[in-house]
């Protein structure tokens, strides 16, 4: 029986096959981290990487990638941008965030024009929400954002940790999240919020899965 490390690692050499060149938007994360691995091994055909995290620029400048500005990339250039998820439903709604980057890699898959979701069959649940939902918050907001977060059904618990943007997370428990669209929308309408880790609005185009019997491609 394959480890959950070597599913990743699976999964992550099958994302590779869709790096066929130009600038590839890179996610962060274990998962992620596999198919940093696996790009450097394919770095001669493509033009350089797009990161989604400090930690994920300084992995791929370790393996000699190199690392461009998004405000310096044309859509057109960015043809697939590929990251793990903390869960994922079959409708490629994404929970993600586990990481704590989920406002860059919110903007890294807008600009992309494929989202490329790579995960191991532990994460493809049928409701999203079991997992705490990350809410990166600006920090003289986090009580304001608390009480609402509350109010909206959920226990909203600060993370010991500071994101690249030098914000904080509330990790959000007990949610149960019918409706992955309205959720987002209505957590990103509260003042203080940066964004919240529902990727719903703008979902995964393919999912990669590694499961026990080799890799399943979704797509949308
Ligand atoms: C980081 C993320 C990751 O994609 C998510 O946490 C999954 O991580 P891993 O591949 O280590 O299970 O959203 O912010």
């Amino acid at each position: 029986m394959a480890s959950q490390d070597e599913l990743k690692q699976q999964v992550a050499k099958a994302a590779a096959e869709y790096a066929r060149g130009g600038i590839i938007g890179v996610g962060t994360g274990s998962t992620a981290n596999y198919f940093i691995e696996e790009l450097a091994k394919i770095k001669s055909r493509i033009d350089g990487a797009v990161a989604s995290s400090e930690a994920t620029a300084q992995r791929l400048r370790g393996h000699g990638i190199k690392v461009l500005d998004l405000n310096n990339v044309s859509p057109g250039d960015l043809e697939i941008y590929v990251d793990g998820a903390d869960e994922i439903t079959e409708h490629m709604h994404m929970l993600k965030g586990g990481g704590g980057a989920l406002t860059r890699e919110k903007v890294v898959a807008a600009v992309a024009q494929k989202f490329i979701c790579i995960c191991d069959a532990t994460k493809l649940v049928p409701v999203l929400g079991k997992f705490p939902l990350p809410v990166e918050v600006l920090p003289m907001a986090r009580s304001h954002v608390a009480r609402e977060l509350t109010r909206l059904g959920g226990q909203p618990v600060l993370r010991d940790f500071t994101t690249d943007n030098g914000n904080v997370i509330l990790d959000v428990h007990g949610l149960t999240i019918v409706n992955p669209v309205e959720t987002e929308a209505k957590i990103n309408q509260i003042v203080g919020v940066v964004t919240n880790g529902l990727f719903a609005a703008r979902p995964a185009d393919v999912l990669l899965l590694a499961t026990q019997e080799g890799v399943r491609t979704l797509k949308r």
